[in-house]
């Protein structure tokens, strides 16, 4: 099969990548990349001089060079990973949300529609917005986003269904619960920490640390998509997770003691606003395609704190670049500051 893998050099994208190679070592794959600040070629450093692995260079929002890619390449699937990915940074800046996730998703829709090419689509838990305790959503629950990130993400997901509805389109969708693992750039809470607690520096805990997660294995995402795509029935949505949440005080317990180090490097900070308390999925549509997940949250947590104490090489760079500024603007203030959160 030929795939066009969209976002493949970010953490969830190159991960599939790589696992999609492993299991189908005679498909095609091309990655179509932006390569924003957290595309990074390095994530796939290994597979690179494969003859069946190419990258394009480019937004999938530009439609003529999707539709000249999917025409060169002899396209059969498109999976779309390509996103605007951190809440913090759409509460910052949020206008590219809407460029990337919408339009971008609208485009590789159009696009799809007019070669007649599958399309699969990686949303987010974070589209059903805060879950109650005692509730677990389901794929037919009504979407209630409540950040910018998950209000694109929202309209995308809806985007991807109503093409399904109104022209056949053949799509899928997986809805993922909080990934972790190797190569995830280190704005998210877990490569954060774990490279915070390696260096010895202060780990930020936004507001009482008690929001829940489902701390996800992104190897479980990545099997999770191929028996969707295998396996799954076209325009259906299914929930990709563990079905199992902790708080982040018990995810930030775990990366310390993985990593060997003190709990006085927690620091409360001022909370983020709009914080989402808790997600919570229920994933038995997916377990009816014979699929489980391996690892459970407390193993995931615990496998990526060990796999940034390792790849030293990757990270060190990113953190002593571009990713200062960020760092300076979204924590020098909070961790100087008193906690409101
Ligand atoms: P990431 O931020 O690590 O990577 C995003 C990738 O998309 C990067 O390679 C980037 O260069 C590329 N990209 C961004 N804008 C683009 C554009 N306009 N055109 C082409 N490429 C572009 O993200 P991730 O964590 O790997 O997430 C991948 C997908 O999974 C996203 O759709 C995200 O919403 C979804 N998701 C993520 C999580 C999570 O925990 N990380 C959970 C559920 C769902
Ligand atoms: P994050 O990895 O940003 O994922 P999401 O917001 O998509 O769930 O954050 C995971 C949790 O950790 C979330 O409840 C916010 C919290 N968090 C902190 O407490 N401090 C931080 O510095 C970050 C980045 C996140």
């Amino acid at each position: 099969m030929n795939l066009l893998i969209t976002g493949g050099c970010g953490f969830i994208g190159s991960n599939f990548v790589r696992y999609w190679l492993e299991q189908h070592p005679d498909d095609q794959v091309v990655v179509y990349d932006k390569l924003t600040y957290a595309g990074r070629r390095e994530n796939l450093h290994d597979l690179w001089d494969r003859p069946n692995l190419s990258l394009v260079v480019g937004d999938i929002a530009d439609q003529a060079l999707v539709r000249c890619t999917c025409q060169e390449h002899g396209t059969e699937l498109i999976v779309n990973f390509a996103a605007e990915t951190h809440v913090d940074q759409s509460i910052l800046g949020p206008l590219v949300f809407t460029d990337t996730n919408v339009r971008g998703t609208h485009v590789l829709l159009e696009v799809a529609r007019e070669l007649g090419v599958r399309l699969h689509h990686i949303s987010t838990d974070e589209v059903y917005g805060h879950i109650p305790d005692g509730h677990q959503s389901v794929e037919t629950d009504p979407l209630a986003p409540r950040s910018p990130y998950a209000a694109s993400k929202a309209a995308a997901d809806q985007l991807v269904q109503a093409y399904h509805i109104t022209y056949g389109l053949p799509v899928t969708i997986t809805r993922g619960a909080n990934n972790v693992g190797p190569y995830q750039y280190p704005e998210k809470a877990v490569p954060l920490f774990s490279t915070n607690a390696i260096l010895g520096e202060l780990l930020p805990v936004y507001g009482d640390g008690r929001q829940m997660r489902d701390y996800a294995h992104v190897y479980d995402h990545c099997t999770g998509i191929e028996a969707v795509l295998l396996r799954g029935q076209v325009g259906e949505v299914y929930n990709v997770g563990t079905g199992r949440e902790m708080t982040n005080l018990e995810m930030v317990d775990i990366v310390l003691e993985t990593l060997g180090q003190d709990h006085s490097l927690v620091r409360h900070v001022t909370d983020r606003p709009g914080h989402d308390r808790r997600y919570s999925m229920n994933v038995d549509k997916l377990r009816g395609l014979d699929w489980e997940p391996r690892y459970d949250p407390r193993q995931a947590v615990a496998e990526a704190a060990r796999w940034y104490a390792g790849n030293r090489w990757w990270w060190e760079p990113i953190r002593s670049g571009e990713f200062r500024d960020y760092y300076e603007r979204q924590y020098a203030g909070r961790l100087a500051g008193k906690v409101e959160g």
